[in-house]
């Protein structure tokens, strides 16, 4: 399933925008840079800054606003990734239908290369000038991305992840798991959104949360769903990896049907949340739709 046409306005907006923020390869250190580079420009989905842009649209935020907001998350995200398959964690050799960043490089660049993606992201929160909020705001900005990037979000999720390698999670424990892991980065994908609109409205904010943490749940779950039902083609990374790695995931603790019902009950659960808005969040329904319909 393809994202809708809308939503492809989106993914095209952000590959202009990280191409401007991402340093060039002629810029000392140049195989850092590549490493970044070839970390972030890889054919992702963008999900992430697609729901910035979205969640921003609402508020008729035009996207040269969004842009940082957009940037900044899907450098966490790639970031992560480059970390994540590295072989103290998943120890994966292929990522968006190409070598892991450390078999295209090797280990210490790619660990460098996350960092220093990491730093990037805050840098590009910090300087751009499009960014219309007053500094106050930016600072809640930067304190919601780095809460979503840090131990009680995405790198507490992947402690959590590695520590249940060979264990029998409760579900309560795995959901747990799957919030912190890729949850929290995608709550903050809408959160900042909704603030690089300079939005206050604590209703807006509650229902556009309640939204995200379902989407960013079955995220997770569709992920677990294509590890098992996915081709190694189509997902662009080593289907089976969690069963190789003996990692515990929703298809494995629920059966398939039941993984399946709740990634369905999930979107169903995000659609609802957004029904105090009009037309003008179609795009973060369609959103939710295409998350656990996906095929990569
Ligand atoms: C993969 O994320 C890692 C998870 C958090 C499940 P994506 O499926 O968004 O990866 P890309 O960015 O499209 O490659
Ligand atoms: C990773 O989850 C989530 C991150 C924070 C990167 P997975 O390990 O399931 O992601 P994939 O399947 O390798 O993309
Ligand atoms: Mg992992
Ligand atoms: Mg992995
Ligand atoms: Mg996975």
């Amino acid at each position: 399933m393809p994202l809708d046409t809308a939503l492809q306005r989106f993914q095209r907006q952000i590959e202009t925008a990280l191409e401007h923020w991402l340093p060039a390869t002629n810029v000392a250190p140049s195989s850092l840079h590549e490493a970044m580079r070839y970390a972030v420009l890889g054919p992702g989905k963008r999900i992430r800054p697609v729901l910035v842009y979205a969640t921003g649209e609402i508020f008729g935020t035009p996207l040269s606003q969004l842009d940082s907001s957009a940037v900044a998350v899907e450098l966490i995200h790639a970031y992560s990734l480059v970390h994540d398959d590295l072989p103290a964690m998943d120890d994966d050799d292929l990522r968006r239908g190409r070598p892991t960043c450390h078999r295209a490089f090797d280990e210490a660049t790619a660990i460098l290369a996350g960092d220093a993606l990491q730093a990037l992201a805050f840098e590009v929160l910090a300087r751009d000038e499009s960014l219309k909020v007053g500094a106050e705001c930016r600072l809640v900005m930067f304190r919601e991305l780095a809460e979503a990037s840090g131990s009680r979000g995405m790198a507490g999720g992947q402690a959590i992840d590695l520590a249940a390698v060979g264990q029998r999670l409760s579900l309560a424990a795995l959901e747990t798991m799957h919030l912190y892991k890729t949850g929290a980065l995608i709550r903050a994908s809408v959160r900042l959104g909704f603030l690089a609109s300079e939005q206050r409205d604590v209703e807006q904010a509650e229902r556009l949360d309640r939204y995200a943490r379902n989407i960013g749940l079955a995220f997770q779950v569709q992920d677990d769903i294509l590890d098992v039902e996915g081709t190694t083609e189509t997902i662009g990374k080593p289907q089976g990896s969690d069963q190789d790695r003996d990692k515990p995931t929703y298809p494995n603790i629920l059966g398939m049907a039941e993984a399946k019902a709740t990634a369905t009950r999930l979107c169903r659960e995000a659609i609802d949340a957004l029904d105090c808005f009009g037309p003008s969040a179609d795009p973060l329904r369609q959103l939710a739709e295409y998350i656990v319909k996906r095929d990569r």
